[in-house]
Parts: structure tokens; sequence; C-alpha cells
């Protein structure tokens, strides 16, 4: 089944936000790239370490939420703990959860094949589109902020994965540690100083425990 009222582009990455239940049919959400196959499949390719690989495995369901809410994207990344319960609403008789506010943005797949070779860092998932839920959204202007909040976001959740592991390598946690300096100074330059993403910014800094400048 293709997804009606969207559009993707065979090949191209998109960034989602990903539900899956676990063993315990507790929620959980974190943005993961997609991208559809020339056969209309959707794949997804989650790190080993993180729940939603460990939930994909395990189960035959995901929800594919689309979202542009740049607090939604950081709490999942990096804060998931500080996640409202009402940020989760069932999906039909209990067989998954959709991001609430994505109630009229999400695609539901299920998984026909998975993969997790060894040695290698990331499982592979080929999904089927079961369902397509999409409703026309208002426009919404595009600002440098929030590509540069989840280049951010991506570059900590990396940095925060080698903070928590046993291997630090320091000259590739620099590295991230630059980027993430370099892409807050252009979001300081573009938002103004009351700003959601001044607030994020903030909280991602504390978690990386960045002195605040
Ligand atoms: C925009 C964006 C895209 C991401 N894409 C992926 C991805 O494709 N695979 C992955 O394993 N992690 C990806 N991440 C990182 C995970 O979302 C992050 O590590 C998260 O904490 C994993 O949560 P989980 O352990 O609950 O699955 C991405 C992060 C962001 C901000």
């Amino acid at each position: 089944m293709s997804s009606k009222n969207l559009t993707l582009k065979p090949g191209v990455v998109y960034e989602t936000i990903i539900t899956t239940t676990d063993k315990k049919n507790k929620p959980n959400g974190a943005p993961m790239g997609i991208l559809q196959d020339k056969d209309d499949y959707i794949i997804i390719r989650p790190y080993v370490q993180s729940d939603t690989f460990q939930n994909l495995w395990d189960s035959e369901l995901a929800i594919i939420n689309f979202t542009e809410d740049p607090k939604l994207f950081t709490y999942c990344t990096l804060f998931q703990d500080e996640l409202p319960e009402d940020a989760f609403t069932h999906y039909k008789d209990n067989r998954g959860f959709v991001l609430s506010v994505c109630k009229n943005n999400y695609l539901v797949v299920k998984i026909i094949e998975k993969k997790n070779e060894k040695d290698t860092e990331r499982a592979y998932f080929k999904c089927q589109i079961l369902e397509s839920n999409f409703q026309l959204q208002t426009y919404n202007p595009f600002t440098r902020a929030f590509s540069l909040l989840i280049e951010i976001l991506i570059h900590s959740s990396r940095l925060v994965f080698y903070l928590n592991s046993q291997s630090k390598p320091i000259e590739l946690m620099d590295g991230l540690r630059k980027l993430i300096q370099e892409h807050t100074k252009v979001i300081k330059r573009v938002v103004p100083e009351d700003s959601v993403y001044l607030d994020l910014l903030e909280k991602i800094h504390g978690k990386l425990n960045f002195e605040s400048k």
C-alpha cells in the first residue's frame, strides 16, 4: 500500500519519531531516520543498543510519526523519562501507540524482514505500510533553527552513547562537541531571546555538561 497524502521520495532519508512498544506494553518514542525504497517498503536502521531496536526486534508493528515539533524531538532523543504520560495515545485495539500530537500524521508499518548482522552497529528492518493517516497540515515556514537543532540532537545522542560506554574515542567526541557548539551559535543568531529553541539548547547543554555562555 502506498502512503496517501504523503509523498516520500524513494531513497531520501526523512527524520521521524518512531513509536514502539516493549514487552510490558510500555510505549517508547525515538527519532529515527527512515527511507522508502523503490518497492515502497520503509527501511529503518536503529543502532543495536537502542530500545527501539529491541522493541522492533520483539514485535511486529511500529508507528512512524511525522512532526516538526522541536520540543518533541528533543525530549524523545535525550529526555524520554520526562515525557508526560499523555504524550502517547493508544493506536486501535491497544496494538501500539502513536504520539498524541501526531494522531493525524502517521504511518503504521509491519516488519517483514529484520537483520542484525554481527559487528554492525545498526540493524536493518524492512517494513510494509499497513495504514497511512495523513491530513492536510498548515504550512510552517522553514527556520534554520529546526534543522540545526536536529543536527545537534543527532550529535548529542552519539555523545551521550560514548559518555555512557567504556570506549571513549576522544577525537570523535571533541569533534561532536565542536559541531554542537557551532550549530548552537547559528541558532542563537536566528531566534529571539524568548525562543523555545534557547530553552531546549540550555537543557541539552546541561545534559552534556557544557558550560553555558
Ligand atoms: C533526527 C534524529 C534522527 C535519528 N536517527 C536515528 C537512527 O536512524 N537510528 C538510531 O539508532 N538512532 C537515531 N537517532 C538517535 C536516537 O533517536 C537516540 O539515540 C534515542 O535516544 C534512541 O532512543 P531509544 O533507545 O528509546 O530507541 C536519531 C536522532 C535524531 C535527533
